[in-house]
């Protein structure tokens, strides 16, 4: 949290100006009054200088840790491609800065688990944009569980599907600068939304399958063109994740994959006592073959990206609301790592 020394407006820098800088994290600041956006940084420098441009940002760089070291904010936001998160949340912690990063956290939980503990040396807060967890809708089901509206949960599906979704832009294809495919990218949304749900319970076992079969033969579809022969990733992966209470999770995310619908982004959760669908929230029972409606959201929350924002900023303020903290961060790091093990192995891996 800000320390009572720390002047507001709170002076924040970006690392990375691509569209989710765009999008979300500057189109957020800009909302607030007790925030001013100082820096921001690329590769590329006229991507920065643009970016600074259309934000009214006074300053654009190249090297992130010249920027660090010349403007000295409070708080860093890392949009950076996967690759170099790890890179720039260790230097945004060392200059003493609040960092919130985009997922994935990392590349690997051993980086995961670095920025934990420097996060914690530096006493900064450390967070992540897993923010379908912020949507009313996930809300209203962690709630239900708390409750014990559901019993005991004992099965969970979570579904990160497109038919024909590769990413037209950035990295998204190439396995060196991105960690993966679809599970690191949109599979670990999902994940990290059932696990929040669930409590995070504790992991005892992981097996998956993952296939290559269209991303490396197709070039176009919902998210633009791409280029086959660079697609390194994998399109589909099925996995299975054992809690040792004895619940099973199934995951199953794809960038390319031959279903009716052009995408599916939800959780379901069965209990003993009543299930639900996450987006948008329904929970309900059955009735002698009838189902009943125990509570329900019309529609999904589609505030949600910005409540992740406003959770983050809030936070650092001293409010005590949730964030996705890097503890909960280096868990999901976890289980993608695991995932992908057991799907390149074919044998399950054991985490407890
Ligand atoms: N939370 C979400 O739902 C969500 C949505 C989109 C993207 N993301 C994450 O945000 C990150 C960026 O994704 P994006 O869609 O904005 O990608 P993008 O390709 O639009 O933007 C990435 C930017 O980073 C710049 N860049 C590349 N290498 C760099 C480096 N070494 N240092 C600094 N900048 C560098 C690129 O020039 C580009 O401007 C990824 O980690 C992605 O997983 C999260």
């Amino acid at each position: 949290m800000i320390s009572a020394s720390t002047a507001l407006p709170l002076r924040v820098a970006i690392i990375g100006a691509g569209q989710v800088a765009d999008k979300v994290h500057a189109s957020y600041y800009a909302t607030r009054s007790d925030v001013q956006m100082v820096a921001v940084m690329d590769s590329r420098l006229e991507q920065a200088q643009a970016f600074a441009e259309r934000h009214a940002i006074p300053s654009a760089w190249q090297d992130a840790h010249q920027m660090l070291q010349a403007v000295k904010p409070d708080v860093v936001s890392v949009c950076s491609p996967n690759r170099f998160h790890y890179e720039h949340v260790i230097a945004a912690l060392a200059a003493g800065c609040h960092v919130m990063c985009e997922k994935p956290p990392a590349m690997t939980p051993q980086q995961a688990d670095e920025m934990r503990l420097a996060a914690r040396r530096a006493g900064k807060v450390l967070a992540y944009d897993f923010h379908h967890r912020f949507a009313l809708d996930t809300q209203l089901l962690r709630e239900a569980v708390q409750s014990g509206t559901f019993g005991e949960i004992y099965f969970t599906t979570a579904q990160a599907l497109r038919r024909c979704g590769v990413p037209g832009w950035g990295v998204f294809t190439n396995k060196s600068l991105q960690g993966g495919g679809p599970l690191i990218d949109i599979g670990i949304h999902m994940l990290d939304a059932a696990m929040y749900v669930l409590g995070f319970p504790a992991v005892k076992r992981v097996t998956a399958h993952s296939f290559q079969k269209l991303g490396n033969r197709k070039n176009r579809g919902q998210f633009g063109e791409w280029d086959p022969a660079q697609f390194t990733v994998e399109d589909a992966l099925f996995g299975t994740i054992e809690f040792c209470n004895g619940g099973v999770l199934r995951l199953d995310t794809s960038f390319a994959l031959n279903i009716r619908e052009q995408s599916i982004m939800n959780v379901s959760f069965c209990g003993e006592k009543a299930g639900a669908t996450l987006f948008p929230a329904h929970i309900y029972y059955d009735e002698a073959g009838v189902l009943q409606t125990i509570a329900q959201r019309e529609e999904a929350d589609d505030q949600r990206h910005l409540r992740s924002m406003d959770a983050f900023v809030r936070h650092l303020l001293g409010e005590p609301v949730m964030i996705a903290d890097a503890e909960q961060g280096l868990v999901i790091q976890q289980l993608v790592a695991a995932l992908y093990q057991a799907a390149e192995t074919g044998e399950s891996v054991t985490l407890c």
